[in-house]
């Protein structure tokens, strides 16, 4: 059942393998989820957004290997790619799950010994062909080659022969509830066509699914049977329901389970709608509303991966020109379900028209005339005649289908929407020709409804592109001289003359400046090289995170500005406080972290510190130093803590500054 317009949103994507470093078809999955989460938040529902990081098996383990380190450092040194990426892309999760914490190490034994004592999981033998970079077992229906091997049928590559003692789950018993379940909702996986490639696959018969390995160490061990770890996917899958608060936080659990979309890419379809919805009907919880399964962006037509040698990286496309365009240029060039091929020059030509031409020119012609003709407010308009009363009802008919067509993930068709109202308004200024009005003082009535039209169009595609292009439309709701977050507004109360008489419009800053193709693949060529270099500098001196990442990381704020600068007031936002340390124990299971209990004059509280191995808590108590008072509260390794203490870091080592003279706790530290 697909839940009420107004019911609480939870999204997901797919957790990614900290295997490699992040390109340009993980940022497609994360802005796809980031805009939906936007778009049903401005649509009045209460929303979660989970993404984060797949962390063990044998891809990373071998992946860790290679670099010299352990899995455990190995994921420690990439997460923060992907922490560093979605904040550049404005994505923001509402929390970051790594299947290293232990809150999701200890949910998913405790789901795997339920369906252990239950009989839907029991022990055996499996003989079988296994894709190490896919982390897959082939299906028995695939032929050897000549040489007696397997290869892989998503990959191309060899597989490799393997026979072990294993745990099963009983796959076989769940095929009927299966095709019971997508019978009864259709919608279940989306697009249909998908829906149709997975109804066939179980109808050829389900085997039960071997779910634990005695060959790979890097993974959560099998209650009381440590020798066996349990098979990554069966870990990864169940992050959608520990990173919602499975077992830790009952009540946020019991608002947004279950989910209303697992976004994922197609090569995963197998593992979201067939065993996925097996491992929940087993463990009695609600299936998901749908799985939507995303189309793959090609690069020469072979899909980008870092296997195929020709991984785009998303930060040469937006360095430049910050993170609007790419995110435009993803949901607009094709829809979600399908494929797409990816070529600057496609990127540049939708930049330049699209944005820079269309969009950006309206807004800055516009506003240009509003600040030369009024000194930016607009006087009282002469009343409406037909074309202003037609523009505004093309607004209204532009905003229903708009809205439709995000409320059911069609994200290109709204924007053709939006960009269709907005050749009517480009349209509506060429036939009005303001400049012109402008010269016959008797019609500055007219002239001030033309612009006021113009702008209130303008307000109104502004609100509906901000789950697209969050920093760009926040700048021109600025520029309109709205106060308050664009995000805040809610789309059922926006109406085109929302637009108040009287309020002052600023002059606009370039938007969307024309980008030089020739230009921008020179300048991404040498960043690129830049890049390397300064990767090969890092490369022993990146420091993994000093306590494990929560969603407190996954900072709100728009990328730092050049050469990281920030201003007085952004520093002024910080709330450091003297706090004095109560009470200090370690976190059981985690060797970096002490729990503190601190006073912070007019209150006590608890955070959680990354500095267990150079302090012991005893040396610790009565102690006071500086935290940051107004961080956002986090969980880490499944224990809350609400502030952060300073101290500087170098590798395992942490220094704390301590005060010297006595000074009350909860003094502010400026
Ligand atoms: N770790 C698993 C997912 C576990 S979810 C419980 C995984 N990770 S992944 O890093 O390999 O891929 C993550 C997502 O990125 C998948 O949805 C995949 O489809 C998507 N993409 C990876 N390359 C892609 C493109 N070239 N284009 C679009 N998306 C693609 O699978």
């Amino acid at each position: 059942m697909e839940k009420t317009s107004k019911a609480p949103f939870y999204i997901t994507t797919p957790i990614y393998y900290v295997n490699d470093v992040p390109h340009i078809g993980h940022a497609y999955t994360t802005i796809i989820a980031d805009t939906l989460a936007r778009f049903m938040k401005m649509n009045g529902r209460e929303v979660f957004f989970l993404t984060g990081t797949d962390e063990h098996g044998q891809k990373v383990e071998k992946a860790a290997a290679e670099h010299g380190l352990d899995p455990r450092a190995w994921a420690d040194r990439v997460v923060v790619r992907f922490y560093d990426l979605w904040k550049a892309l404005n994505c923001e999760p509402d929390f970051f799950i790594r299947t290293t914490m232990e809150f999701h190490e200890k949910g998913v034994q405790k789901l795997f010994q339920k369906l252990l004592d239950q009989g839907d999981i029991y022990k055996g033998e499996y003989k079988g062909w296994y894709c190490v970079p896919d982390e897959n077992f082939l299906t028995d229906d695939i032929p050897q080659e000549k040489d007696g091997t397997k290869i892989c049928p998503d990959c191309g590559r060899k597989a490799a022969s393997v026979s072990e003692e294993t745990y099963f789950f009983r796959l076989s018993a769940y095929q009927q509830k299966l095709l019971d379940h997508y019978a009864a909702c259709p919608r279940f996986v989306r697009p249909a066509g998908r829906m149709n490639e997975v109804t066939s696959f179980v109808r050829g018969g389900l085997k039960d699914l071997s779910i634990t390995r005695t060959t790979v160490k890097w993974g959560v061990p099998v209650p009381g049977d440590p020798a066996h770890t349990i098979y990554v996917w069966f870990d990864a899958l169940h992050n959608y329901l520990t990173g919602i608060g499975y077992d830790w936080d009952p009540v946020r659990f019991g608002k947004f389970w279950p989910p209303s979309v697992h976004l994922i890419g197609k090569d995963i379809l197998r593992f979201h709608a067939v065993f996925w919805p097996a491992f929940l009907l087993a463990s009695g919880l609600p299936l998901p509303d749908c799985v939507f399964g995303h189309g793959w962006w090609l690069k020469d037509e072979a899909k980008i991966s870092k296997s195929m040698g020709n991984v785009l990286d998303p930060y040469i496309l937006i360095q430049t020109l910050g993170p609007d365009p790419l995110r435009y240029f993803l949901l607009r060039e094709v829809p979600i379900g399908l494929d797409g091929n990816f070529s600057h020059e496609g990127f540049i030509h939708r930049v330049n028209s699209d944005l820079a031409n269309d969009l950006g020119n309206l807004v800055s012609r516009t506003l240009t005339m509003v600040g030369n003709y009024f000194q930016g407010t607009i006087d009282p308009p002469s009343p409406e005649e037909t074309q202003d009363i037609q523009i505004q009802e093309s607004f209204m008919a532009m905003k229903k289908n708009a809205l439709a067509h995000y409320n059911s993930y069609a994200l290109s068709k709204a924007l053709e929407e939006i960009w269709a109202f907005i050749t009517i308004v480009n349209k509506y200024l060429a036939d009005n020709a303001p400049w012109k009005l402008a010269k016959a003082p008797g019609l500055r009535p007219r002239l001030a409804r033309v612009l006021y039209q113009a702008a209130a169009g303008i307000r109104g595609v502004t609100a509906l592109l901000a789950p697209i292009m969050p920093g760009s439309a926040q700048k021109i709701w600025e520029f309109l001289g709205e106060s308050g977050m664009i995000q805040d507004l809610r789309f059922d109360d926006l109406a085109f003359d929302d637009l108040r008489l009287g309020q002052t419009m600023k002059e606009p800053t370039p938007l969307f400046p024309r980008v030089d193709l020739k230009a921008f693949l020179a300048e991404g060529a040498k960043s690129k090289e830049e890049k390397i270099m300064d990767e090969t500098k890092n490369e022993h001196t990146i420091e993994p995170a000093a306590t494990p990442v929560t969603p407190a990381a996954i900072s709100s704020d728009p990328p730092a500005p050049k050469k990281n600068l920030i201003t007085y007031d952004e520093f002024a936002k910080l709330e450091l406080r003297v706090a004095h340390v109560l009470e200090a124990v370690k976190v059981e299971g985690a060797k970096k972290l002490l729990k503190l209990k601190i006073n912070l004059g007019t209150e006590q509280r608890q955070i959680v510190a990354g500095v267990a191995e150079t302090y012991a808590p005893e040396q610790l108590v009565g102690k006071k130093f500086i935290v940051i008072a107004n961080l956002q509260p986090a969980v880490i390794r499944g224990v809350e803590s609400q502030g952060m203490l300073l101290a500087a870091v170098a590798g395992d080592k942490s220094a704390i500054p301590f005060f010297e003279s006595d000074v009350p706790a909860g003094t502010k530290v400026k």
